[in-house]
């Protein structure tokens, strides 16, 4: 599908609210939830990280099988999360807690009190946790729920577990105050080109609320695939739900009525809302051979399961096969429209190669005049801003560096020019930069699945990237979507290529994972990384900080059963750290580089801003005696201490790889990912002499500074 493309605010008053617990009977100890004496570190390890977090002296909270939830309120949609929350606890604890609406206990108590300030939105929330009880305080039911998802992370990784566990259950001690930047944070599965099973995708939402999610984007209609029943034109699903990407003559590869609604619920219950997206004008191949009046020779298409991009498009060559599209997307968007509670209908409107711009703008005056006439909300790809849209639609920005690149020169991209349109028309933003948000990209070479034509996103690149800064330069100035015009950030996960041995076609013998196994490899690490991009504020993002965090969430999914990707980069516990192979070498912001892609011997190595480029591209390979060489992309020398007779302060060149002593280092592991590089001949640890562009690299003693840190991405 992917063709065009290629190749810390002011919280005090509000925690002070927080922290007097009006509701809290008086004898719940005062020193050990309403005056915790904070610490200045932010020590656990939540993601996404929460705006503000204190640690509290003490030994925090341990649950017992005399604990109980109490929920301060009748509310229906409250007494849930409480519920809820039990039902989470169970499994590990063995505990099964009956959820009360009064505070029948003063201690031992987890309570969940929907009657806090407004101040933190319908999302924020506060937690304070003490030996004697936790308070998770929001105004209303789904700020709790956000909330709970925190309470679970400070519980150990065991709790995840399906069967009963160890404990101590004991939460950390900490006091918490947490909102969330964007009101928009998505995560979207391609369930047109791999059908997903409706409990593969209750499986999907509840991993996505764990890092508060709070909207499934479903990819309901491709050229492989149409997956929503339309009781209106049966042949949809007999037909266009017959085939997947790679496979035939399947039956009920189709969500029904009922299974929609079943999707719905339990996102509901998960304060997460479904977006379902009927795509057009192209992509609609499905369609095509489902309806013959929407193919120019009123013939239908013979289904398809190919693995092509650009090949379809509803035929707009003349007024009455306008007339049938309309008449159709009338009909679709109306009972999606029904069926569908939240207020979002995304209409596609990628990839239309072949569409004139009148053609193009008769799809969307159709689709969005029906869209709007059943009061949803426009959605659709930034292509749609090529078009006449109403104001506030949401336009999804899947865009990539070469757009970036193209700002305020003479040649624009058209992705760049259309988000110009849509910005003028009033459009707000979800951002999915292809770069950076798409997680059917490959990590790396390595990676079985998936695709790589936007480049590779490794952890970190799903990490460190910026909402305002992606319709930007590459500076990071000149954004062309206004910051208030951002409505929040989008995970996509295509499955293009939902197989192993993804970079060739399937053969008769190519293994396809569970539609659920390839979303836990390729949402696990990255989703929880994009779900931090959406909450977070920027200032509180760091990726040192989340790598840390994160490896320590590799337990959690095992427990859990999620078979995630323990993707180079982030320090997992109990890992083997293997450093065999490609790595930008970075310290501080700057990549080890060979100066101009020198390929004369003796060139001195200096540091750069990262690029990814070859000339910045170290091949480690280990060596019998356990050490490694640095082997550099562009010119194929080795870095090269010398003899280890210099003084201190030795420049650190590169030269024809020998094998000598001078090119053997030794690459030591630290607690937190980064590592020391010594050379084997002086024992000197490789040292940036400061992090701006050119600075020179040099042994040094090892004092422990940043600039003999390094990381190997
Ligand atoms: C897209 O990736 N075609 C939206």
């Amino acid at each position: 599908m992917h063709w065009l493309n290629r190749r810390g605010r002011c919280l005090a008053a509000l925690a002070t609210v927080a922290l007097s617990l009006p509701l809290l009977p008086a004898t719940v100890s005062q020193a050990a939830i309403a005056a915790p004496e904070p610490t200045t570190s932010a020590p656990y390890a939540l993601v996404p990280q929460p705006v503000s977090q204190e640690a509290v002296k003490g030994k925090g909270f341990t649950l017992t099988a005399q604990t109980r939830i109490t929920v301060l309120s009748k509310d229906a949609a409250a007494m849930g999360v409480g519920t809820y929350l039990a039902r989470q606890l169970a499994p590990a604890t063995g505990y099964s807690y009956r959820v009360a609406t009064a505070p029948r206990a003063i201690t031992r108590t987890v309570v969940l009190d929907p009657n806090g300030p407004e101040g933190l939105g319908a999302e924020g929330y506060t937690l304070v946790s003490g030996e004697e009880g936790v308070v998770v305080r929001a105004h209303g039911a789904e700020g709790l729920f956000r909330g709970v998802q925190t309470l679970r992370q400070l519980l150990p990784a065991a709790v995840e577990s399906p069967t009963r566990q160890a404990g101590p259950w004991t939460v950390a001690p900490v006091r918490i105050s947490d909102s969330p930047r964007y009101p928009y944070r998505g995560a979207m599965l391609d369930v047109a080109r791999r059908f997903y099973p409706v409990e593969q995708v209750k499986r999907f939402i509840d991993q996505a609320a764990t890092y508060k999610i709070n909207t499934l984007h479903l990819h309901l209609t491709d050229d492989q695939g149409w997956r929503i029943a339309i009781d209106e034109i049966p042949s949809l699903t007999q037909v266009g739900a017959s085939t997947q990407s790679g496979f035939t003559g399947g039956q009920g590869w189709y969500y029904s009525a009922a299974d929609y609604k079943e999707i719905i619920a339990h996102a509901k219950s998960r304060f997460i809302t479904v977006v379902p997206e009927i795509d057009g004008p192209g992509h609609t191949m499905a369609a095509l051979a489902s309806v013959p009046e929407l193919n120019c020779d009123d013939k239908a298409k013979p289904p398809y399961s190919g693995f092509e991009v650009g090949i379809s498009l509803y035929c707009l060559e003349d007024e009455r096969h306008t007339a049938n599209m309309s008449r159709f997307l009338s009909t679709v968007i109306k009972a999606v429209a029904e069926l569908t509670p939240g207020p979002y209908i995304h209409l596609g409107g990628d990839e239309t190669p072949q569409a004139t711009s009148d053609q193009y703008a008769a799809y969307v005056k159709a689709a969005t005049s029906e869209t709007t006439a059943r009061e949803k909300t426009v959605m659709g790809w930034h292509q749609l801003g090529q078009a006449s849209i109403p104001s506030g639609s949401i336009m999804q920005f899947w865009g990539e560096e070469d757009d970036r690149e193209s700002i305020g020169t003479a040649e624009e991209t058209e992705s760049i020019r259309f988000v110009r349109n849509g910005v003028a028309q009033g459009a707000r933003f979800v951002m999915s930069p292809s770069d950076h948000a798409y997680l059917d990209m490959k990590y790396d070479v390595s990676t079985p699945y998936g695709l790589s034509w936007s480049g590779y996103v490794p952890v970190r690149r799903s990490y460190e990237w910026d909402p305002e800064t992606s319709t930007a330069k590459p500076d990071g100035t000149g954004s062309i979507v206004p910051a208030q015009q951002i409505a929040g950030v989008e995970a996509a996960l295509w499955a293009d290529r939902a197989y192993e041995g993804s970079n060739a076609l399937p053969t008769p013998a190519t293994r396809w994972p569970e539609p659920s196994a390839y979303t836990d490899y390729m949402s696990f690490p990255r989703l929880p990384a994009l779900a931090e991009v959406g909450w977070t504020p920027r200032s509180a993002r760091d990726w040192k900080s989340f790598r840390q965090r994160l490896a320590q969430h590799g337990p959690r999914w095992t427990a859990a059963g999620i078979d995630y990707h323990p993707a180079p980069g982030v320090p997992w516990p109990g890992t083997v750290t293997v450093v065999e192979g490609p790595h930008s070498v970075e310290t501080e912001g700057k990549a080890l580089d060979n100066p101009g892609g020198s390929t004369r011997a003796g060139t001195a190595l200096v540091m750069w801003a990262p690029n990814r480029g070859s000339n910045q591209t170290w091949t480690f390979t280990r060596q019998s005696d356990g050490l490694h060489t640095m082997t550099n992309k562009t010119s194929g020398m080795c870095a090269d201490a010398g003899d280890g007779s210099g003084p201190v302060g030795t420049a650190v060149v590169q030269r024809p790889c020998t094998g000598e002593i001078g090119q053997r280092w030794k690459v030591t592991p630290l607690d937190d990912g980064e590592y020391t590089i010594a050379s084997a001949a002086s024992g000197f640890v490789l040292t940036a002499a400061s992090a701006t562009d050119g600075a020179k690299v040099t042994q040094q003693v090892d004092t422990g500074a940043a600039l003999q840190r390094w990381s190997l991405e």
